[in-house]
């Protein structure tokens, strides 16, 4: 047995282990790549036919991959593996855990929602190196921040690993879906609903707002100094698909790493404010969807409405230092 193969089963075995944190860092550290893709699919969905995980060899190696898989190939993976829908997004969690970045906790957690269009969306934590706790991004709102990336008018469902979504993640979810019908897919256990474990919520009509986060109501704006290049374009195209009826300060950022790549990512406010995820943190969720590293960050731009009651720019500029330290923060100003 060569070397290589060596490693590749080894990598396989410790990530078969479970959550260990040992065999996901390994398993995180050559990603881009189509033979890492494999490696990863073997592991993390030992069971899944030889079909299925070429299927999702050719959805994660797209490099338009956010996390998203379409209902059409969720539909195929459904007949492949003879499982029902909810039981393909429990199947799948392992596979969303291996894109975690926890380097404070090392404690992987992987989610999987489902839209109303039917689009399933793998989620997973990240921390900040070296930042403070609050910069962390939950597993839920990563798979939730991808589904509003991609438009979807509301959330069905959404699985997890373990007992059920922290208080933080519970918060974030009663925005997406004030009416609580969100149903709740845990391994081993009956389905809820948001409502039944989070009852009395505190609702986006506490603070006057009329519906939550979903689906992306436009704000219109435009770039004061005439938006100059496409990376600008793309955050203030993020900044106006934001959702910021608390602080009714749009904003949006926009990454663009060594292959050409360009990473939205909007402001998604929430009623108590702390869960709310700031644009940076939205788009990183995207750019380690794709498989990306931080080290391939080469311009970042956010877009803020002149004169907003707050700014993103002070946090922005802190978790960036954090994990792109020779990249400035380009800000692009916009009027309403
Ligand atoms: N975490 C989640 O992603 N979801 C939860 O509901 C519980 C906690 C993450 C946050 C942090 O990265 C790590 O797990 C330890 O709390
Ligand atoms: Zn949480």
């Amino acid at each position: 047995m060569s070397t290589e193969e060596n490693q590749m089963n080894r990598r396989e075995a410790l990530a078969l282990m479970g959550s260990s944190a040992a065999g996901f860092a390994l398993m995180g550290s050559a990603m881009a790549t189509g033979d890492s893709i494999d490696t990863k699919l073997r592991a993390t969905l030992p069971k899944f036919t030889i079909a299925s995980r070429a299927l999702l060899r050719h959805v994660i190696h797209d490099p338009a991959f956010r996390g998203a898989i379409s209902p059409q190939d969720t539909a195929l993976l459904t007949k492949n593996e003879s499982l029902t829908t909810d039981e393909l997004m429990l199947a799948l969690l392992p596979l969303a855990q291996s894109y975690a970045r926890p380097p404070i906790s090392n404690f992987f957690v992987g989610v999987v929602v489902r839209g109303a269009s039917g689009t399933v969306y793998l989620g997973s934590n990240i921390e900040i190196p070296g930042q403070c706790l609050g910069f962390a991004v939950h597993g839920e709102q990563s798979a939730l921040s991808k589904a509003y990336m991609n438009s979807e008018v509301s959330i069905t469902a959404l699985a997890v690993v373990g007992g059920a979504p922290c208080g933080h993640c519970r918060q974030f979810m009663e925005e997406m879906s004030p009416d609580g019908e969100i149903a709740l897919l845990v391994p081993g256990k009956p389905t809820r609903s948001l409502s039944s474990i989070l009852p009395d919520a505190f609702g986006p009509s506490a603070l006057g707002a009329k519906q939550g986060a979903l689906p992306i109501r436009k704000t219109q704006l435009q770039s004061v100094g005439g938006a100059s290049d496409m990376l600008a374009a793309a955050a203030l195209d993020a900044a106006t698909r934001s959702y910021a009826p608390y602080s009714q300060s749009p904003s949006g950022v926009a990454v663009r790493t060594t292959r050409g790549q360009v990473y939205q990512g909007c402001y998604i406010e929430n009623v108590a404010f702390n869960p709310s995820l700031s644009p940076l943190q939205t788009a990183l969720v995207q750019l380690i969807a794709a498989g990306e590293e931080y080290s391939a960050i080469t311009s970042v731009a956010l877009a803020e409405l002149q004169g907003a009651r707050i700014t993103q720019r002070p946090v922005t500029e802190t978790v960036l230092a954090a994990v792109a330290p020779k990249v400035t923060l380009r800000m692009v100003l916009a009027k309403a």
